[in-house]
């Protein structure tokens, strides 16, 4: 476990993966990414023959070519025509060849400073390689931190300037790794606004295939993280790699096949309007990047990395405590409320046992539509009937913890902050803005921003009990333009979100009882970045329990169950028109952390009285829920008509299947649960029948489900 060094090989070893590293003559050459090895032993002989055209750095020698090692980060410029990890403005050319200088071990992990990095831990040792480049005066420092409980290796980069003078990095990939020819196919978590974390798989093929985001976010339409897995690999079986990114901001991941049909990945900042100057002896630090490996499916994969957030990335106060259920008013009310409605709802939410009130935009300023008073975080009291702490000891009172929506990072043209700060906005000098939603985004490149955000947000937090927050980001970057100069400009995305990382940190160490969920518009700003400070994420706008299907789905791929807000809202659903059962509303908001977002007051009786009982159903079931292991039973793909998943925790489980459209004629599904005790005997709960543990994974739990559409099952087990 941890790091070894035999010879002139560095094993990097987590629980069920190991990283090899060869040290030949100052190149590093990755002998092996996957699963564990103690002791390697493989020859490199179909790397070291002459492949024409591959150029050759040592005169005399035709075998050995960048172009065809496989390495650990591109070496620019010297016969490797692949992707680079690095490109480095230097003199009058981007060339860089870095040399091994030294390696060293240190224990617990290394952070990247100012940006998201796994917390500190003793079972972890990190593995440094110091690189240089004596010509061009650079050097590159790699960190690599192996995890004895989990089977994932996290890295990053540090480039520093020895020289005298300044350079441009105008390429600065995170990780890159080279993996040997195969059939391989690449899975992305893509999407849209309202569908995130859709699931795309496709064959590698000779090319390069890659996703990206330049919207100042990460985005719905796609999440920063890559899984190449074998060709034929299922949710049970074949290999899997997942390289993710700790980083909310412009990135890029690729997966590059050659002309050898050798496979390169690499994730990263996205070089798209960006550049970083880099003083004499500055440095400048990349995001850190996750790998994350499993020899047994994808399934196994989605455990591992699910299991490392939960315990290395997610605020540690948070990331094993059980959440509460919430009733957020936005759905309820939107911007039409006042106190009166707002402890109605209230009232009616703590009779049925919810435990978290969530009032959402509309409380501050003149909010009183999304067009103006962003920027304004002055408490409205006309429409709250008062301070805010009134409307929050009201709740309180009614035994409900309280919580406020935020949106920190915007400003509208009509606000007193703009019209105090109106440089304070991202533009370019001259240009008129680009609107969306009407607003604009403050520059969080500018320290003064920063500093005005944390305090007028800190103001509200202390001054009032506040138990939660709910922090949103409801448009994308344009108009870059704040910087002194072009090259200022281009640094201008990564410093915002040095800036916003900053602002967060503040913020949530300050407030570390505050339990913080990330939203931009739902989960356009899902990622590992956000979750290192905001422990839960509002995983979509779309509330309607069948469009959820797919975007929970993909949201179980790589992230923990625990951070994933769902709710139960109105029928029919406000974004899709759908006309859903609330049985079935419930079931799926269950698979999640449980909210509900409608007005209960208006509710009929018997609604009513099924949201009693799910409230205290999910009371019961909720540890196995959010600190269970996830299995997925049956996928909804796209077009599927049924999907079906199980937690599995400390001898309880969960099963829950929904069926979209009624169907004639077809037997009835047959769900075979998987993580069970062969021998144990499980009750199940709803009807006091008994199983055994293999009766229920290998002969199966056959649903029956009356005709209709949107109807679904719900099924608790716990051993006797
Ligand atoms: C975004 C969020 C919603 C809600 C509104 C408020 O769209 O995703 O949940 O908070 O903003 O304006």
């Amino acid at each position: 476990m941890g790091i070894i060094i035999k010879g002139n090989l560095f094993y990097i070893q987590s629980k069920e993966m190991s990283m090899i590293i060869e040290n030949r003559e100052g190149d590093l050459l990755l002998r092996h990414i996957g699963g564990k090895i103690a002791n390697y032993h493989g020859s490199n002989a179909i790397l070291e023959k002459d492949h024409a055209f591959s150029g050759n750095p040592t005169p005399d020698n035709r075998t050995f070519s960048y172009d065809t090692q496989r390495q650990i980060f591109g070496v620019h410029g010297f016969g490797d025509f692949r992707c680079p990890s690095l490109k480095i403005q230097h003199d009058n050319n981007e060339l860089t060849q870095f040399k091994l200088k030294d390696s060293h071990i240190l224990h617990g992990v290394v952070e990247a400073t100012g940006l998201p990095s796994p917390h500190s831990t003793e079972s972890a040792e990190t593995l440094v390689f110091v690189l240089e480049d004596e010509f061009a005066k650079l050097r590159l420092t790699l960190y690599y931190t192996a995890y004895a409980d989990c089977t994932s290796i996290s890295t990053f980069a540090k480039i520093s300037n020895l020289s005298d003078k300044a350079v441009v990095i105008n390429r600065a990939l995170s990780t890159m790794l080279d993996v040997p020819a195969s059939n391989y196919d690449v899975i992305t978590l893509q999407g849209a606004y309202a569908r995130e974390k859709t699931v795309r798989r496709q064959k590698v093929e000779q090319g390069i295939f890659s996703i990206a985001s330049n919207r100042g976010a990460s985005g719905h339409a796609q999440t920063p993280a890559m899984i190449l897995c074998d060709g034929t690999a299922t949710e049970e079986a074949g290999q899997a790699l997942a390289l993710q990114l700790l980083y909310s901001g412009n990135f890029q991941a690729f997966v590059q096949k050659n002309q050898l049909n050798e496979v390169r990945l690499g994730i990263g900042i996205n070089d798209d309007n960006f550049a970083w100057q880099l003083a004499a002896g500055d440095n400048f630090e990349t995001p850190v990047a996750l790998m994350t490996y499993s020899a047994k499916g994808l399934t196994h994969l989605s455990q591992e990395s699910q299991l490392f957030v939960q315990n290395h990335i997610m605020p540690k106060q948070f990331a094993h405590v059980e959440r509460p259920i919430l009733i957020n008013n936005w759905e309820a009310t939107y911007f039409d409320f006042k106190k009166e409605k707002l402890l109605d709802l209230a009232d009616e939410a703590s009779k049925l046992g919810i435990e978290l009130f969530v009032l959402d935009d509309g409380w501050f300023g003149n909010r009183f539509d999304d067009n103006r008073a962003l920027g304004d975080w002055v408490v409205n009291e006309e429409k709250l009937g008062g301070p805010l702490s009134d409307l929050i000891d009201k709740v309180h009172a009614k035994g409900l913890k309280f919580g406020l929506w935020f949106e920190p990072e915007m400003i509208s043209v009509d606000s007193d902050l703009y019209r105090a700060h109106p440089d304070w906005a991202i533009q370019a000098e001259g240009r008129a803005h680009t609107y969306s939603r009407n607003q604009l985004v403050l520059n969080l490149a500018n320290p003064d921003v920063v500093a005005y955000i944390k305090s007028a947000i800190d103001k509200i937090l202390t001054e009032n009990a506040i138990d939660y927050v709910k922090w949103d980001y409801n448009r994308n970057i344009t108009n870059i333009g704040n910087g002194d100069s072009a090259l200022a400009t281009k640094m201008q995305s990564h410093v915002y979100m040095l800036g916003l990382y900053d602002l967060v940190s503040y913020l949530t160490e300050k407030h570390s009882n505050i339990l913080f969920e990330s939203c931009s518009g739902g989960g356009g700003r899902n990622d590992l970045g956000m979750m290192r400070y905001f422990p839960q994420v509002w995983a979509s706008d779309n509330t309607d329990a069948i469009s959820r299907l797919p975007i929970q789905y993909g949201s179980s791929y790589l992230y923990p169950i625990i951070s994933m807000g769902s709710h139960v809202s109105a029928s029919p659903n406000h974004q899709m028109g759908r006309t859903t059962p609330i049985e079935t509303r419930g079931n799926v908001a269950m698979m999640g952390n449980l909210g509900y977002e409608l007005d209960l007051t208006s509710l009929p009786e018997s609604d009513k009285e099924v949201i009693a009982a799910q409230v205290a159903h999910y009371k019961d079931i909720r540890q196995v829920v959010q600190f269970g292991k996830h299995y997925r039973l049956i996928n909804p793909e796209q077009g599927a008509n049924e999907a079906a998943v199980q937690f599995v925790y400390e001898g309880k489980t969960v099963v829950t299947y929904v069926r979209t459209l009624s169907t004639i004629e077809t037997i009835e599904t047959t769900l075979k649960l998987k993580g069970l005790e062969e021998v144990a005997t499980y009750r199940l709960q709803e009807t006091g029948q008994v199983f055994s543990g293999a009766e229920l994974m290998y002969a199966g739990l056959t649903v029956t489900l009356p005709q209709g559409d949107y109807l679904s099952q719900q099924y608790y087990f716990v051993k006797q």
